[in-house]
């Protein structure tokens, strides 16, 4: 998978990727992140990206000339699958749409600053939109750089054990159960004899059994039947 990110401020995204599972992943060529600094792509003489709005609001908007010079020059060498737009009013990002765009080819995500861009870049060139959560962030990094780690954790290969992102919370619809490891007891406190018992189906009806009561007491809507998670959402 290719995923290029278009920001003003790539520094603050480079670090992120820079370490642990998401340095290992694009290492390992299982993915390749390019990072586009914006003012790169500014037709003025100061290498301005951004615009009083019109109609007299406070703030700056990203203006359309950078934007649409950036994503249709990539456009032009390669085929993506989303052109995605990090934004409060998006669609909520979740664990079934983390699913269905790690199995993208080439992605470009937008991080949006200030007031946002210009609304014809979102009218014409954007295909998904998506918000991380119901608040405001100063800009989209954060928000893209959640986005990646969640997709790009699934991509085959990248996590060691290919199991443990099948037993993530909410994989199932429910949210994960408790782990322990070592020592048995701490203090007086200990794992539940079951786990030390090596029975394993005994453990997975146990584990099966604490993910349903934790989903029940943490996230009862995931279990409700007027809940509609994205899943279903399509049929
Ligand atoms: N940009 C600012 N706030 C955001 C949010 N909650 N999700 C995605 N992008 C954002």
């Amino acid at each position: 998978m290719r995923i290029d990110i278009l920001t003003l401020f790539p520094q603050m995204m480079n670090m992120f990727f820079e370490e642990s599972i998401l340095k290992r992943a694009q290492k390992k060529g299982l993915v390749e992140i390019v990072f586009h600094n914006l003012h790169d792509y500014s037709t003025t003489r100061y290498g301005s990206v951004d615009d009083y709005p019109y109609g007299g609001a406070a703030g700056m908007v990203m203006c359309v000339e950078p934007l649409a010079n950036c994503i249709e020059q990539l456009q032009q060498e390669r085929h993506y699958d989303e052109v995605i737009y990090t934004a409060p009013d998006g669609e909520m990002f979740d664990q079934h749409m983390a699913n269905t765009l790690s199995t993208s080819t080439n992605l470009i995500v937008l991080c949006g600053h200030y007031k946002g861009v210009d609304e014809r870049i979102r009218e014409h060139f954007i295909t998904k939109e998506i918000s991380i959560g119901d608040y405001v962030l100063t800009g989209g990094e954060l928000a893209a750089a959640v986005i990646c780690d969640a997709v790009i954790r699934l991509i085959p290969g990248v996590l060691g054990d290919e199991q443990s992102a099948l037993d993530d919370s909410f994989q199932d619809g429910l949210v994960a159960p408790p782990e322990y490891t070592r020592p048995p007891e701490y203090r007086g406190w200990r794992v539940p004899d079951i786990l030390l018992s090596g029975n394993h189906a005994k453990i997975e009806a146990w584990r099966m059994e604490q993910a349903i009561e934790r989903t029940k007491e943490r996230r009862p809507e995931l279990l409700s039947d007027t809940y509609l998670p994205q899943k279903n959402k399509d049929n």
